[in-house]
């Protein structure tokens, strides 16, 4: 997997939700230009454009494919052989229960179960209000704070599934507008 990059005055989140459509094209372009002639420019730009959005929609993957002069096949390919991307919208907020020897050892099924019970979604899915989108991690290099929960950028150590409400609580926004996680 590519590193993750950087790009500056990128927007948040929910100042991208407060966005026009034809105010994210600029930002997108400015992703697209920081790369454009580097060799391998599609999955940092497809990356960043993800970070961006939440998600990879249609339209932003013919501009970037127009952009860097990329076949939509192969864009679109790239896409769908990669499952950290995604073509349909995502959570305001990613749990991901980690699954690894560590944590499954020390409850992580019961944490998914107890966290996939309070949001009332599974694995892979996002809640109806697009808050939270639930997925299952491979390690996160934290095992001896087993079993652990990443909430977007937050590493959630020795969680309880008794606890999971708690946990939750900071992220949710009862006006849909509220607190956001950098
Ligand atoms: S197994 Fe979960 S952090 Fe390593």
């Amino acid at each position: 997997m590519a590193e993750s990059v950087k790009v500056e005055h990128i927007p948040s989140l929910k100042q991208v939700h407060e966005m026009q459509p034809s105010e994210i094209l600029p930002v997108i372009d400015d992703i697209i230009a920081q790369y454009k002639g580097t060799k391998g420019a599609l999955i940092p730009v497809l990356q960043s454009a993800q970070n961006l959005l939440g998600y990879l929609p249609k339209d932003i993957l013919v501009h970037i494919s127009e952009s860097l002069h990329i076949p939509y096949s192969e864009v679109a390919g790239v896409v769908t052989f990669y499952s950290f991307f995604s073509t349909v919208p995502k959570g305001r907020h990613m749990v991901r229960v980690c699954l690894g020897t560590a944590c499954y050892v020390r409850g992580g099924k019961e944490v998914l179960e107890a966290i996939s019970r309070d949001l009332k979604i599974k694995v892979g899915e996002t809640t109806a209000d697009r808050q939270f989108s639930l997925e299952i991690g491979r390690c996160f290099g934290a095992c001896g704070l087993a079993p652990v929960v990443m909430i977007d950028e937050d590493v959630h150590q020795r969680v309880k599934p008794s606890k999971i409400h708690e946990m939750l609580e900071p992220y949710r926004d009862a006006e849909g507008d509220g607190h956001e996680n950098h």
